[in-house]
């Protein structure tokens, strides 16, 4: 369904930020702005920031930042859609249903009735349980066997299924649900009839104990269900199918029974199974989940992110579960969590082993021999490889394969030091090693992406001769290539390294957390420039823009999304605008019901950008921007000079590499290329000493 134009605008303007974000948490006044604990990952001392005047949040420990839209978004884990929506409620502004189609209706009105009439079953699966004689001396003697008390059996809503084929459906129909309905919220099936009859319709699940799965509110969406009797010919577990309301990969067991306590402890415990959640939970261990039914996946992982930066995986110590350990470990590194690791003794998972041991000893057994990741990976290659030289070569790479799945640079930087430690190497070593696979990630990455951009080539022309060599400028691979061999680090690009995840990755780019360069830090620079300060005088008659833009006069940024915004800043430039922070904080709303990804991007820059405590990362120290009292004129026209002239070297120095790499390749065919090439080599390089020069910068070798 699409919500017209003008009440989208209406409900951006209803909207209040304090009013929005005061639903969740409770903000406090300070100066003119008000602050709390953000609602978006733990913290002791509140770093979440509310401006009234911008009608902006923005979070300086997590860097989560937006509207009110977007903190709707982000609170309820929903849609660009969905959030209006939530507020048009909150507002009392009418969306006018006819713009709905039928279809729509139908899909939001069955989303409804799936949970009335899957709450409804979970209701009849506890009576059964509790209050029948089937249910009692079946379902309830099982749970008991197994140590559950009565408090447990209401917390996780624990039920019975009748060992007959209709019990529910005779039960549900009387009520007044459509066979249809039961048979969408995946309760019942139907089985055609091969004789021509209406069809078979029978319950799903029968003579099991049933497991009511929640999502984050409570809610019941599916039901796991365990069978009772020896039947080799029946599934131990049976799930529900996925519905409109269930998908299991993004849904965790426990969650909803689990969060507070995740919040609280600062630590979210990952399980396999419904019974491990349960009875740590009713041995007070109340911060655990499952991924049950499927292998951990990333919607799951991010699910928890939403209450802890860290996981702690729980597993069974047999070689499924190593394997299962080994997959997740990855997973979780790749969304930015600190991970811990703990196998349970062979034989053991966390539901037999806290039966065992108690709830005091199995806490202090996470405590002492959870690892981390370097020490879990470490000691099985340390184990294997005795004297080995190749086999702890392996090791170190293993290790080092999981930390470029880290996308935070300087974390990756913390861990080299670790690994150097355990394996008994130089730190060089493994940073060496870690810079090798980052390289070897973005070919490949590239590499793919190459590819990709051929078929489609290939598939427009219709086949054809192979495409010409690439002219033009070097790749940002060969500039890295080039750095790494002068000695230079690389600089990572993941916006999220200073405040929050990118809006959109790019979509060819995998999870490889790619390099960031150089001039990426100062095209950022520009923009802040740009944005904060374009319509200020640097001279009578100059504003900031108009001496930028006339500098950068055919000069396109590479970087996303700062190559956008420059070239917006051009377009309305032209038309004698000055672009401020406001244009791309309200862009959104004249786009309807769609987030456009460099939308998002370029929201999400300019309130980063304008943010006054703009922090500073060691990338900026690293390539000399400064930040502070720009307000003074002559400092903030020193600071776009710099920032020109950063550029302008940057670009030179892209250049002489290219012009290297030609001289090297192909420099020798003809004297005259040759001669070509250095004349120009060697203009560039006079140009760069010159700029160096105006920057005062030290020219080594
Ligand atoms: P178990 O096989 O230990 O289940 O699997 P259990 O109910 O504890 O059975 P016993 O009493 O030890 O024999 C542990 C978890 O793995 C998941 C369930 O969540 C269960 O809690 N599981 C197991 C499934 O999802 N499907 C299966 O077929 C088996
Ligand atoms: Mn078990």
């Amino acid at each position: 369904m699409r919500i017209p134009e003008d009440t989208v605008d209406r409900i951006r303007q209803a909207a209040d930020i304090l009013e929005v974000v005061g639903d969740f948490v409770s903000l406090k006044k300070r100066g003119s702005n008000y602050t709390a604990c953000c609602p978006f990952h733990n913290e002791k001392s509140p770093s979440f920031n509310v401006n009234p005047t911008r009608q902006i949040y923005k979070c300086f420990g997590c860097g989560k930042a937006g509207d009110a839209v977007k903190f709707v978004m982000d609170i309820e884990n929903i849609g660009y859609g969905e959030a209006l929506r939530y507020l048009a409620k909150k507002y009392g502004i009418d969306i006018e249903e006819q713009e709905q189609t039928p279809e729509d209706l139908l899909r939001q009105n069955e989303r409804e009735s799936l949970l009335i009439v899957l709450n409804f079953a979970k209701t009849f699966f506890q009576q059964t349980l509790q209050t029948t004689d089937e249910g009692k001396s079946i379902g309830l003697s099982y749970f008991r066997e197994r140590g559950f008390t009565n408090p447990t059996l209401d917390a996780f809503e624990l039920g019975y299924s009748f060992d007959k084929w209709d019990a529910l459906l005779q039960e549900g129909v009387r009520r007044g649900y459509s066979r249809d309905l039961l048979e969408k919220a995946g309760l019942v099936l139907s089985r055609e009839n091969t004789s021509g009859g209406e069809n078979k319709v029978f319950d799903r699940f029968r003579g099991r104990v049933m497991f009511p799965i929640h999502n984050v509110s409570g809610r019941v969406i599916a039901f796991g269900a365990r069978i009772l009797k020896a039947d080799k010919t029946q599934p131990k577990y049976l799930n529900s199918p996925e519905t409109t309301v269930y998908h299991k990969s993004q849904v965790l067991y426990g969650i909803f029974q689990a969060k507070q306590a995740i919040r609280q402890e600062d630590v979210c415990y990952l399980t396999e199974g419904y019974t491990d959640v349960i009875s740590l939970h009713q041995a007070g261990i109340k911060n655990v989940v499952a991924s049950s039914g499927t292998s951990l996946t990333t919607e799951q992982i991010r699910l928890i992110a939403r209450f802890t930066p860290n996981v702690t995986i729980l597993y069974d110590g047999d070689a499924a579960g190593i394997k299962a350990a080994l997959r997740g470990l990855d997973m979780v590194l790749e969304e930015g969590l600190n991970l811990r690791l703990l196998l349970l003794p062979d034989g053991e998972d966390p539901d037999s082993y806290v039966h065992k041991v108690g709830a005091d000893a199995f806490k202090e057994y996470v405590r002492t021999e959870a690892k981390d990741f370097i020490d879990f990976k470490a000691v099985r290659w340390l184990a294997d490889a005795g004297d080995d030289p190749l086999k702890r070569a392996e090791g170190i790479s293993d290790v080092c394969a999981s930390i470029t799945r880290i996308p935070d640079p300087l974390k990756r930087q913390t861990l080299s030091q670790r690994v150097a430690q355990v394996f008994h190497v130089s730190e060089q070593t493994v940073i060496s090693e870690i810079n090798r696979l980052l390289r070897k990630q973005q070919d490949q990455s590239r590499k793919e992406s190459d590819r990709q951009k051929d078929r489609q080539e290939r598939q427009q022309t219709g086949g054809g001769a192979a495409g010409q060599p690439s002219v033009g400028g070097p790749s940002i691979d060969e500039i890295n290539a080039l750095l790494a061999d002068a000695g230079i680090d690389h600089m990572d690009a993941g916006f999220g390294g200073f405040g929050g995840a990118p809006a959109s990755p790019a979509p060819s780019v995998s999870r490889t957390p790619s390099i960031r360069t150089p001039i990426s830090y100062q095209e950022e620079e520009c923009i802040r420039l740009l944005i904060n300060y374009g319509a200020r005088e640097l001279e009578p008659g100059i504003t900031l823009c108009h001496y930028v833009l006339n500098e950068l006069h055919e000069i396109d940024f590479q970087t996303s999304p700062f190559d956008l915004i420059l070239t917006l800043f051009r377009e309305a430039y032209i038309q004698g605008d000055i672009l401020t922070a406001n244009d791309f904080l309200n862009r959104r709303s004249t786009e309807i019901n769609k987030e456009r990804p460099e939308d998002a991007a370029m929201q999400h820059q300019a309130i980063h950008l304008t943010t006054p405590r703009y922090e500073i990362s060691e990338g900026w120290l690293k390539h000399e921007i400064h930040v502070p009292s720009e307000e003074e004129i002559g400092i903030l026209a020193d600071a776009a000079f710099r920032n020109i002239l950063r550029i302008k070297k940057l670009l030179a120095e892209q250049r002489m590499a290219a012009l290297q790499q030609k001289i090297r390749e192909s420099g020798g065919k003809t004297p005259e290329e040759f001669d070509q090439l250095m004349t120009e080599f060697m203009h560039v390089k006079s140009l760069d000493m010159e700029i160096s020069r105006l920057l005062g910068t030290v020219i080594s070798g």
